[in-house]
């Protein structure tokens, strides 16, 4: 039986050593002045504002450190209008790609934009098409690149929350690995175990298709292959491509299949603390897993979902008949090998854990878990990541 779907993505996704270098060319065929966002400084974006601005389209730009917030995508997007930018080019990692996206939208949409944001605004559709937008990553992590949403943080609520509309695909996604080579070792492993996140939660989703399922299955491959010899190696070709592959597919998982409890769990806390997002996915990531298979378990034994954890497992431990709970043990040892920090490090406290499991439930990421969690077990798995 085949659950229907319904796909879109970004109109055009160009992956290969180099894809960067056609900012040009494709920035041309979508406008004349570009407003471009960037992430953390590294020669490759510097290449690629340099072109822009050799061609006469860079118009203006932001950069963007941490992970925006709507203050962020409101001032960047009244700067894109005021300047008269016809099209957003965003460089960097999830939070400059999610800047850009969000830019795109809101410079079309002025007004409040708790009128479109999902959770703590009205989550009304937007009125106009956003400025078409250009997205090229530069960390092997979030996907973005091919999602129709822009995640912000609102200091207000202390949470983060979706800006989210069909019309908010990138129009071109540039996927060149060359601009991952330089990310320093801490990165390149929580951005990798996002991407591995977003290839689980995703599979075991109660929205899973044929067509995700495709895109979770090779992710995983690659993740399990080639995200510890990423972070070893550095700039050692092979390992780096796969990565980003891995976290493309991810992405177009993500955005038909939805996530799950432990993206909930990262949005919730991620609006509390300043800490990366990849890095609150993996330290969560394996507790979630062992939540979810004991509660599918108890109240889902026969299911799809808990076969499907068993799938993980035999694709992450390569052995046919590993159980469901195997797939959370692989996690849990490949997080100590890339040292993640436990939640603790980021200031987590048991104090916090029936706020941040109460926000939980609400997250929009929730809504994707195969299974309906009591407020007790998200307690017991907030409390398991906490050291
Ligand atoms: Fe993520």
């Amino acid at each position: 039986l085949v659950t229907g779907f319904d796909f879109s993505t970004a109109g055009r996704i160009v992956f290969r050593r180099g894809a960067a270098l056609d900012i040009v060319e494709v920035t041309r065929s979508l406008g004349t002045r570009a407003f471009v966002v960037t992430g953390l400084a590294g020669s490759a974006r510097s290449r690629i504002l340099e072109r822009l601005d050799s061609a006469g389209l860079l118009c203006d730009g932001h950069a963007q450190s941490g992970e925006p917030t709507i203050g962020d995508a409101t001032r960047g997007a009244s700067f894109a209008r005021d300047s008269g930018c016809d099209v957003v080019v965003a460089v960097g990692g999830g939070s400059a790609i999610d800047r850009g996206k969000a830019i795109s939208a809101l410079a079309a949409n002025p007004g409040d934009p708790l009128e479109f944001l999902e959770v703590i605004g009205a989550g009304r559709p937007l009125k106009n098409a956003p400025l078409p937008f250009i997205a090229i990553p530069a960390t092997a992590g979030t996907g973005s690149e091919v999602t129709r949403n822009a995640v912000l943080c609102s200091p207000a609520h202390k949470v983060k929350v979706s800006l989210r509309s069909a019309l908010m695909l990138p129009r071109v996604a540039l996927v060149d690995p060359e601009l991952t080579f330089d990310l320093p070792a801490p990165i390149t492993a929580s951005t990798g175990m996002d991407a591995l996140t977003q290839l689980i939660e995703p599979y075991v989703s109660v929205r899973a298709n044929a067509i995700t399922d495709m895109f979770c299955r090779q992710g995983m491959i690659r993740v399990r292959r080639s995200l510890e010899r990423a972070v070893e190696t550095g700039g050692f070709a092979g390992p780096r491509q796969d990565m980003a592959c891995a976290s493309l597919l991810s992405g177009l998982a993500l955005s038909h299949a939805g996530l799950g409890i432990v993206h909930g769990f990262a949005a919730a806390i991620g609006g509390m603390f300043d800490a990366p997002h990849g890095a609150l996915c993996a330290a969560l990531l394996p507790h979630g897993m062992r939540v979810n298979i004991a509660a599918l378990g108890d109240r889902d034994p026969h299911g799809a979902a808990l076969k499907r954890y068993g799938r993980v497992a035999a694709i992450l431990t390569r052995r046919k008949n590993a159980g469901p709970e195997a797939g959370a043990d692989w996690v849990e040892e490949l997080c100590g090998r890339l040292k993640i920090p436990a939640l603790a490090t980021h200031g987590v406290t048991s104090a916090h854990v029936a706020e941040l499991a109460g926000k939980a439930a609400e997250a929009s990421s929730t809504k994707g878990n195969p299974i309906t969690l009591s407020i007790g077990e998200m307690q017991t798995l907030l409390r398991a990541a906490l050291q």
